[in-house]
């Protein structure tokens, strides 16, 4: 789970990910394309919304995107446009490429590309939405994988 920041969009998607499947099975993690959080809780926000869920994020940090991420991981889900941009740009090959999706696609027709907006300058009710969009996609991609 790739956003920006990996403080708002990202730690929830991997935790309401890790919630829906067994982690004996998956491996899940997020990582922001910028650097500026690195080793920050979740922002308040999102831990707030996350706990009002029943899930529990306060246990990660934010870390930076790297290219070994590709090697690691069969799927990369991303935020919004910028962070698919970012994040095709440190791929080395056809195969990374094709790891790389717009989370949203889960849950929209293809063509579409929706993005999970930035709530990270607004107020809560941006990050119940983002909560709602996430929920929707990671439902999805449990029933999938
Ligand atoms: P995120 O949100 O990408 O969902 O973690 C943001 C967090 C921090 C900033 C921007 C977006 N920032 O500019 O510091």
């Amino acid at each position: 789970m790739v956003c920006l920041g990996n403080i708002c969009r990202s730690p929830l998607a991997e935790g309401i990910l890790k919630s829906k499947l067994d982690s004996n099975r998956y491996l899940v993690n997020s990582s922001g394309t910028a650097s500026f959080h690195i080793g920050k809780l979740p922002d308040s926000r999102s831990i707030s919304v996350a706990e009002k869920h029943g899930i529990n994020i306060r246990n990660q940090r934010a870390s930076q995107f790297s290219q070994r991420s590709f090697e690691i991981y069969d799927y990369i889900f991303v935020m919004d446009k910028q962070n698919y941009k970012d994040v095709i740009a440190l791929a080395v090959s056809q195969d990374d490429k094709s790891k790389v999706s717009l989370i949203l696609n889960q849950t929209t027709s293809e063509g579409i590309d929706l993005e999970v907006p930035d709530p990270y300058y607004g107020g809560d009710e941006g990050f119940d939405n983002v909560f709602f969009l996430l929920n929707k996609a990671c439902e999805a991609i449990a029933d999938r994988v």
